[in-house]
């Protein structure tokens, strides 16, 4: 009798299978690679709780007030600067709308862009989260062709020519969720070319791009772009806390003036409290130290999740070895299905999220990701060890050679 009473939208609405799975890891006894939760020993608790106090006591009618819908200026200020240095984007302060967390900004887009049939052309896999914002707005999804590199530029021009209501390009080049790949700037400067031949807007969604173990950051889209076509989303969800529920929109004017108003209606503001806490945090800390010891702790995660797949897998399985971020992403011989897997290695106390759900239109069944950014060392060890057996468990059920 209800479901006459929802709205048509509802029926592309499912549940997340990370949420339901996260119910799971939550116990204390499973070892779980599923979730892409920062490590909660890194969040910097005594500093917090002085800045914190220090905003209530010394600003606190100030942070406990309705504030802009834009954003706290000086945060948003520093965040354009942040930008400039690290990504060398152009962006200024008024080109900065503040958000709750980027998956806010991920709903705004769909609300701002995207009428019913529209087209978003996506990475295959591309991150879950997106997906399932976009698909309250109804949008055709259209599958791009991925490898090592980025998105294959050949093969997004053919599909761009078979359909006529393109709208977005959604993208996350730098330490993908679900992949860990980053794309080579060769790539990023033929996506561009091809976004303004065709008119489209990119979004660049980018919160693992400054947790890099390795080498320089590359160009960013925002930074390689110069004529408005590129819409930046960024997050202080990996690099401090996600909790503060803090992200940001970095776009031409136009377009943050269509962001203010989706956000009026959606919240008045993001919250004035976490603004000037952050804020604060940042005029009295130095975020880059803090950043720096991020990536030392996740790095050597990195090396023990690699090393660890490397001697307990079979050698068909294969994996990514990201130089950043907080995900690598296996794939099983085919014919091998990994939500099979995710039961057995659930007996074992084991999880993870099965690669299927992050393709917007053709899952491939034998893929899997795998976070390392949330458990000690001899916990990675022996969750890897232990989803080794499972996979030769089922390579044995399943009748296929591993
Ligand atoms: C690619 C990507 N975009 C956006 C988000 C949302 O982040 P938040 O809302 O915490 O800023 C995530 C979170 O994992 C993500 O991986």
């Amino acid at each position: 009798m209800k479901n006459n009473l929802f709205a048509k939208r509802m029926e592309n609405i499912r549940a997340s299978e990370i949420r339901e799975l996260l119910k799971i890891t939550e116990m204390p006894e499973v070892i779980s690679f599923a979730g892409g939760l920062p490590a909660p020993e890194l969040f910097p608790l005594v500093e917090i709780a002085k800045i914190s106090s220090e905003v209530i006591l010394e600003d606190g009618r100030k942070a406990l007030q309705y504030s802009t819908t834009e954003g706290y200026l000086p945060l948003r200020e520093k965040i354009a600067e942040r930008l400039h240095r690290v990504f060398k984007t152009t962006v200024s302060t008024d080109q900065i709308l503040i958000t709750c967390g980027s998956q806010q900004a991920l709903d705004f887009i769909g609300k701002v862009f995207l009428n019913e049939g529209d087209v978003v052309f996506c990475e295959s896999p591309s991150y879950l989260g997106a997906l399932n914002a976009f698909r309250a707005y109804e949008p055709r999804f259209i599958e791009v062709p991925t490898d090592d590199d980025g998105m294959i530029p050949e093969e997004l021009e053919k599909l761009m020519l078979t359909c006529s209501r393109r709208k977005l390009i959604y993208v996350v080049p730098d330490f993908q969720n679900p992949t860990g790949r980053t794309w080579s700037v060769e790539r990023r400067k033929k996506l561009l070319e091809i976004a303004q031949k065709y008119g489209v807007v990119i979004i660049e969604d980018n919160p693992y791009g400054e947790l890099r173990f390795e080498g320089e950051i590359p160009a960013s889209l925002m930074s390689l772009d110069n004529t408005g076509t590129v819409i930046g989303l960024g997050t202080f969800s990996k690099i401090f806390c996600p909790g503060m529920r803090l992200g940001w929109i970095a776009a031409d004017t136009d377009f943050i003036e269509k962001f203010v108003l989706v956000k009026q209606g959606a919240d008045l503001h993001t919250s004035t409290t976490s603004q000037m806490q952050v804020n604060r945090f940042l005029e009295k800390n130095d975020i880059d130290m803090h950043i720096a010891h991020i990536k030392d702790v996740y790095r050597e995660r990195r090396d023990t999740v690699i090393e660890a797949m490397e001697r307990e897998f079979p050698r068909s399985v294969r994996f990514t070895r990201p130089n950043g971020g907080l995900f690598t992403w296996a794939e099983l011989p085919e014919g091998l299905n990994a939500r099979k897997l995710l039961e057995i290695s659930l007996e074992r106390k084991v999880a993870f999220v099965p690669g299927a759900s992050f393709y917007a239109c053709r899952p491939k069944d034998n893929t899997m990701r795998i976070n390392y950014s949330n458990m000690p060392e001899d916990r990675i060890r022996e969750g890897i060890k232990r989803l080794g057996e499972a996979i030769y468990e089922l390579s044995s059920i399943s009748s296929i050679a591993v």
